[in-house]
């Protein structure tokens, strides 16, 4: 089901390369290991290609009118500020329910790329952000506003965007390791727009793809238990609407204390601090790219910078 609305949605979503940004960069960090620097995008990870082709594919098929429709979600995190861009460039006001488990410095950075933040007393009282949503849409007419829900969870443009984006750069870049035929990908699912968007145009670019999902420690999201962690963007609480389980190939666990420990290695042999979704799928990369060889190297991705979650 989900193959055929991305299908629909490509000829609303390209041509890519007058849409995307500068490409991010694909470096091997290590001998075997390359890593996609999805945290150096504007509004510092991946979501932002997601919240651009949502946004526009919105506005191609008139459910987002500039001017007049104010764009609703719930959010704390990476795809608020990748909103906060789209909208931003069309003129669109965003208003985000962001649970009060994210920090203070995320909520007032996101008020500063112009997101209005909704229903802080009802999440005071105890409602969750999708409680908030919900009620500002059942009250739109009387508050006056036109909005339309982006839906994160539910919209097929969230795969587009790296089926046809990152995917299609990450192939690009590849073409500097010509002697490269295979790669495993370690990758972690919030949504599984990512992971499932990029194996498959690496799949479509002719590699053989080995597909690793990295779980926190305690949760399997496949048969839908989650427990409280840190590893703010991956395991959120829902099995990930978007992943074809039948590309996983592997699952590992890890721990936060792993994750802790490999981000502050990492920081210090390469001079970037990873965010935890992109140190716990680097903690699980690293151990792989021991066997990696000239024509099969392991692939990662940065999501994110780790400065929101340093404590
Ligand atoms: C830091 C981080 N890592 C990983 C993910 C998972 O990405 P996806 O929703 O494409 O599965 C997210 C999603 O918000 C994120 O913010």
């Amino acid at each position: 089901m989900t193959l055929k609305l991305v299908d629909r949605l490509r000829p609303a979503c390209i041509p890519v390369d007058t849409q995307a940004g500068p490409a991010t960069p694909l470096r091997e960090v290590r001998p075997g290991l390359l890593v996609k620097f999805e945290c150096d995008n504007p509004g510092g990870s991946h979501k932002v290609r997601a919240a651009r082709f949502i946004v526009r594919h919105a506005i191609a098929n008139g459910n987002i009118v500039p001017g007049q429709t104010t764009v609703i979600e719930k959010t704390g995190g990476n795809f608020g500020f990748g909103l906060a861009i789209a909208c931003h460039t069309h003129g669109v006001g965003v208003e985000l329910a962001v649970g009060l488990g994210f920090s203070a410095v995320k909520r007032r950075c996101l008020e500063l790329f112009g997101v209005r933040l909704i229903g802080l007393e009802m999440l005071e009282r105890g409602a969750t952000p999708r409680e908030v949503v919900e009620w500002h849409l059942l009250h739109a007419e009387e508050r006056e506003r036109s909005y339309f829900y982006t839906d994160q969870f539910r919209n097929a443009a969230n795969v587009a965007a790296h089926e046809f984006e990152t995917g299609p750069e990450i192939t690009a870049q590849l073409k500097a390791w010509p002697q490269v035929k295979k790669l495993t990908f370690v990758a972690c699912a919030g949504t599984g727009a990512s992971l499932v968007g990029i194996t498959k145009a690496l799949q479509s670019a002719g590699y053989a793809v080995a597909v690793v999902l990295v779980e926190p420690q305690g949760c399997d999201s496949r048969n839908g238990i989650f427990t409280d962690h840190k590893l703010e963007g991956m395991a959120v609480g829902v099995t990930p609407p978007f992943l074809d389980w039948s590309l996983i190939d592997d699952i590992r666990t890890v721990s936060f204390e792993e994750v802790v420990e490999t981000r502050k290695v990492f920081a210090r042999t390469s001079g970037f601090l990873a965010g935890n979704t992109a140190a716990a799928c680097l903690y699980v990369a690293n151990a792989l790219a021991r066997g990696a060889t000239d024509d099969h190297k392991i692939l990662s991705i940065l999501y994110d910078h780790g400065l929101w979650y340093v404590r």
